[in-house]
């Protein structure tokens, strides 16, 4: 008999920068039996998450499926699938995961050019198109949502302002999608990708993707049947993806109707992804994003009215998350630290030139509530005092609920 005690979580309302707590629905779904990979059944469901997923994303992209792993993997799976050695790929950095997909860029062998913003500032349309006039990249690679600086890249006019620039666009919407506006067809974004913990209200581990057919017609370009499963007419074309498991070639023909053989897809993962869509789509994208504006205005106002100060510019922030800053004399670790083990409450630390000066609080997914938001402020307030803090008695409650009364 083994010694190690039954898994029981600690009960958590998570209010970080994601993961958050999860939707019961999500976790329901994610309880179910196994089936086959091949299983009717099972290739319904996939057929079926595609078809929720060009909803999420507002496409009409055919190719709009999952990548397993968390959305680092459908960030490799687009980047890697997309550059070739020595292409350029131009990257406007506004916080850690611009950075991120610089280093990515890197690592496929890319010519990589970046432009810069100081973190909790967002670039315009304009500086964007200029710099790809200049660099003329492959590929144009951006992040929405910058879960770091909790700014959100304007992105509407893209497309227009690209028009006769031969650029694949590419976007990293993992902590925007469901809460802030996305519109890939008429954004003109090629390519973008997801992940589910953070608006959409499930576990880390599965990336949706979506991937315009100027982008399909591109990675199909290089194309390299696996030698095991090769048949007649799968001939090799381009150069070889250099990621067997992120190659967005073949994870088209094992999600496409010839269904050809690549990685057992992550069964529960998939049927946590589906229903993920389906709870947003039951409420509504215009609905979701309403009310991710909503509780993400509260929550500010709330930080606000106890006193403290918010970082960045916040015209620009994402609906979802709002960076306060730690009030001097404070110990930032301690207070994430009390709120945790008094009350159950997680609220997020910060990287790079933010660490030690912000807390990262979050409102998305299933925790996009008037009580979520309500209980982290009350206990927020209590928290600091204990910690010797000058904070306005009541003033985070009383004006998220300012807030709420419109
Ligand atoms: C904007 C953004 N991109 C990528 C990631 C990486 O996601 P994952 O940890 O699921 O791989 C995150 C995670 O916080 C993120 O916020």
């Amino acid at each position: 008999m083994t010694s190690s005690p039954p898994l029981v979580p600690p009960p958590r309302l998570l209010m970080g920068p994601g993961p958050i707590t999860a939707h019961p629905r999500v976790l329901q779904a994610m309880s179910q039996q196994l089936v086959g990979q091949f299983d009717p059944a099972m290739t319904g469901w996939m057929n079926d998450t595609m078809e929720l997923y060009r909803q999420v994303f507002r496409t009409a992209n055919e190719q709009t499926f999952l990548v397993d792993g968390t959305s680092r993997a459908g960030i490799e799976a687009a980047l890697v699938s997309l550059l070739e050695p020595g292409d350029r790929l131009l990257v406007p950095v506004f916080g850690r995961f611009g950075h991120l997909l610089r280093e990515i860029g890197e690592r496929c062998g890319a010519e990589v050019h970046t432009i810069e913003r100081p973190w909790g500032e967002v670039f315009d349309v304009e500086e964007i198109t200029s710099a790809v006039a200049r660099v003329r990249p492959k590929v144009l690679a951006l992040v929405q949502g910058d879960t770091s600086t909790t700014m959100n890249q304007p992105l509407a006019g893209l497309a227009e302002a690209l028009a006769g620039h031969d650029v694949i666009v590419y976007c990293d919407a993992t902590a925007s999608l469901g809460g802030n506006e996305l519109a890939t067809d008429a954004w003109g974004l090629d390519v973008v990708t997801a992940g589910l913990q953070k608006c959409l209200g499930g576990p880390s581990g599965s990336a949706p993707i979506t991937m315009s057919p100027r982008a399909v017609e591109l990675v199909q370009g290089r194309r390299h049947v696996e030698a095991g499963i090769r048949e007649d007419g799968d001939t090799a074309r381009g150069t070889r993806i250099a990621s067997n498991y992120l190659d967005l070639a073949m994870l088209i023909d094992y999600w496409g109707p010839r269904r050809l053989n690549h990685h057992t897809e992550a069964t529960t993962m998939l049927y946590g992804a589906r229903e993920c869509a389906r709870v947003l789509l039951d409420e509504g994208l215009e609905q979701s994003v309403e009310r991710h504006r909503l509780h993400g205005a509260a929550m500010l106002a709330g930080v606000q009215g106890l006193g403290l100060t918010v970082f960045g510019d916040q015209a620009h922030k994402m609906h979802n998350v709002v960076a306060v800053e730690i009030p001097d004399g404070v110990d930032g670790d301690a207070v994430r630290a009390g709120m945790l083990t008094d009350y159950g409450i997680e609220i997020g630390t910060s990287f790079g030139p933010l660490h030690g000066r912000v807390w990262r609080i979050g409102t998305m997914g299933w925790n996009a509530r008037r009580d979520a938001v309500l209980t982290t402020l009350a206990v927020l307030e209590q928290v600091l005092r204990q910690a010797g803090a000058a904070i306005t008695a009541g003033g985070g409650t009383g004006a998220a609920h300012e807030v709420y009364a419109g």
